[in-house]
């Protein structure tokens, strides 16, 4: 039976962390869906399209890959697709409460669907999307902490000339 993984997030916008997740997903599962979540609480810089185009471009060398947007429950969505596990990143303690949190919440609307949490590089164990918008929006070098389409994406949003 292929194994099917869930890795779903609201990616605005996808960072180097999101990517080494990805990349060591596809190393355990047989399919990857990326879930672009398009209904957040706070206003997204990017739209869900975008957010979507911008990791399909990334992600292309990844044949295991799909990536989508969904909206409503996410154990909805799980089931829909026929999802094995959720795939959560965590990268320094201070995520585990927020992620545990959800993961019950999960396993109570749909008991049969597990949380698998991953650790990404160290190297990358600081970086969040807000973090790498805040530098973005003021001007700072993003280079290390975003793949080049998305840097140039984010310099675009805030008006700034892309230097390669
Ligand atoms: O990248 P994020 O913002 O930490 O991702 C959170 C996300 C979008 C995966 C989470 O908020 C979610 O699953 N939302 C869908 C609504 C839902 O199912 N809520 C109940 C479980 S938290």
């Amino acid at each position: 039976m292929p194994r099917i993984a869930l890795y779903p997030g609201s990616f605005d916008p996808l960072t180097n962390g999101h990517l080494d997740l990805i990349n060591r997903t596809v190393h355990i599962f047989n399919q990857v869906i990326v879930a672009v979540a398009s209904n957040l609480q706070k206003a997204p810089l990017f739209s869900a399209q975008e957010r979507v185009e911008m990791i399909k471009e990334v992600t292309q060398n990844l044949p295991t890959v799909t990536v989508t947007t969904f909206d409503g429950l996410l154990v909805d969505f799980a089931r829909t697709h026929k999802v094995d596990a959720i795939v959560r990143g965590l990268r320094v303690v201070s995520d585990f409460e927020y992620e545990l949190q959800m993961a019950s919440i999960n396993r109570q609307l749909g008991p049969e669907i597990e949380t698998v949490f991953m650790v990404p590089n160290a190297k990358y164990a600081y970086l969040s999307s807000s973090i790498v918008k805040e530098v973005a929006s003021l001007g700072g070098e993003i280079k290390a902490f975003v793949p080049p389409l998305v840097k140039e994406r984010l310099e675009k949003k805030f008006g700034i000339p892309t230097v390669t």
